[in-house]
């Protein structure tokens, strides 16, 4: 079980001290927004690469990009212990992924909650980790979508029938009322923003998603 705290949700003029402050977190995750695949626009390259220097866990970026076959491998490149594309985006996943595991991360691919899983069963091999987003990507502080948790099934259920370790994140929403139905469906990645941010102490907060969430894995 495995949480991921937003950072999209902290005081962007003090990432550092934000990062800092999750330490006891798995993974620190960034939302790269392009304002084209997505209405928003956040941050890139130079800053994920000075986050990078000083974050006292690895970097888990979400990309919410046009063109991650071009743009995603350079996150890799930079030492982003993972790296998520959008399958909406992507022209040639297969290749994309393996250049982004070329350079020494995760490969990961995400859904939006528009976006069904079967057709990309096939690309199972070539992942470590599938994000089914719980919101419609974009913003932090949005109201998650309990109609998600039957593809976070069925991907579970993909996951066991097909082996190795591959993780099944949910992003968007995700609180300590929320998390539980994410873990009994088969989720062990949880991404929270505004509930670790937004919580009077980001590192209890992120020590009791973590609680819930092992309570209620689903196996
Ligand atoms: C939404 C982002 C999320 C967002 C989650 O597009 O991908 O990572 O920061 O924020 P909360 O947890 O507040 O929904
Ligand atoms: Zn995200």
């Amino acid at each position: 079980m495995q949480i991921s705290p937003s950072i999209l949700s902290a005081d962007f003029a003090n990432l550092q001290s934000e990062l800092e402050a999750i330490g006891n977190a798995d993974w620190a995750h960034v939302d790269v927004m392009d304002a084209h695949f997505v209405p928003n626009l956040t941050l890139g390259l130079p800053v994920v690469e000075s986050l990078l220097k000083v974050s006292p866990i690895p970097i888990d970026c979400h990309l919410m990009i046009e063109d991650p076959d071009r743009w995603a491998p350079p996150y890799a490149e930079a030492g982003a212990k993972s790296v998520t594309f959008h399958i909406e985006a992507a022209t040639d996943p297969v290749t994309l992924a393996r250049n982004i595991r070329g350079q020494g991360a995760r490969a990961s691919m995400a859904l939006k909650p528009g976006t069904p899983f079967a057709p990309y069963l096939d690309l199972l091999p070539e992942l470590d980790m599938v994000l089914v987003m719980t919101v419609e990507p974009g913003f932090g502080g949005q109201s998650f979508m309990a109609d998600q948790m039957p593809k976070v099934r069925q991907v579970r259920e993909a996951v066991a029938k097909h082996g190795g370790e591959i993780w099944i994140q949910v992003d968007g929403g995700v609180s300590a009322s929320t998390i539980e139905q994410c873990a009994e469906a088969g989720a062990d990645v949880f991404v929270a923003g505004s509930a670790v941010y937004g919580a009077d102490d980001a590192a209890s907060a992120v020590d009791e998603l973590r609680a819930l969430a092992s309570a209620h894995w689903h196996a």
